[in-house]
């Protein structure tokens, strides 16, 4: 077998493990994350992983699990949460609808969450909600089940739901005032990354902000409508 079918083989497991186009990925991650299945069952090549995983159904789970890394934290990084609830604040909004796209284990869609209820409580905002999607079903079961060490589940729950979304698959959605779709482009090579981009830009209502991760930024093509309202923050607003 050559190098390039036993890649394609391990291409159709990834995408039929609901992992999703690694041909969308930047082809070096890829690389990268595959080396480490390599070593980890033993052999030193394409070939003798995708034999391997024709074999080992559980392996075609874990090398789905190792291009969908799920790193996240409760209010990552911290300043942009002080400004996001500083311009929710003092804009308008009957209803705030919140989207964390690529939320991983859901921790940024409860921290938006918590903001949310927070300025509701101080009467600030009337109504909100937040969806928190993501490509990878095992981390959703997490978000969904919304324990985290040491925090209870909150009183606002049933204001926060989780799906699975795949963002590089053109579908509607929304509209959204806010999407948060963090340290998910990073991964992608520029197909994936304009996928994706369309597919958020194109959730968010008139006026609504999206906010990338701090690593990552729009292409300066003005094709988007979006305008650049803080630069620290990666945060940018639809104006069209
Ligand atoms: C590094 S985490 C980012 C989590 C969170 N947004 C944050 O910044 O803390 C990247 C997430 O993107 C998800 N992801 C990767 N490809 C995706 C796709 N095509 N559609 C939706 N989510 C995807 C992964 O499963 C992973 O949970």
């Amino acid at each position: 077998m050559s190098v390039a079918t036993a890649f394609d083989r391990i291409h159709q497991y990834l995408e039929s493990s609901g992992a999703g186009s690694a041909r969308l990925l930047k082809p070096g991650f890829v690389e990268r994350r595959l080396r480490i299945r390599y070593r980890a069952v033993g052999v030193t090549g394409p070939e003798g992983y995708a034999d391997c995983l024709d074999r080992d159904p559980e392996e075609r789970t874990r090398l789905a699990a190792t291009v969908t890394l799920g790193v996240t934290s409760f209010f990552r990084d911290p300043t942009l949460w002080r400004w996001l609830a500083g311009v929710v604040a003092v804009a308008p909004a009957a209803c705030w609808r919140g989207w964390s796209a690529g939320t991983a284990t859901g921790e940024e869609a409860w921290s938006l969450a918590s903001v949310m209820a927070a300025l509701a409580e101080s009467s600030r905002v009337d109504d909100w909600r937040v969806l928190g999607s993501d490509i990878d079903e095992t981390h959703l079961e997490a978000a969904r089940r919304g324990q985290y060490p040491g925090r209870p589940i909150p009183a606002y729950a049933d204001r926060v739901s989780f799906e699975r979304d795949d963002l590089t698959e053109s579908r509607p959605r929304g509209p959204f005032e806010i999407v948060l779709c963090r340290n998910v482009m990073i991964y992608f090579g520029p197909e994936g990354q304009r996928r994706i981009l369309e597919s958020v830009t194109r959730a968010l209502a008139p006026g609504g902000l999206l906010v990338l991760g701090k690593a990552e930024f729009l292409p300066a093509d003005g094709k988007h409508g979006l305008i650049l309202v803080d630069r620290t923050e990666r945060a940018y607003r639809r104006v069209t």
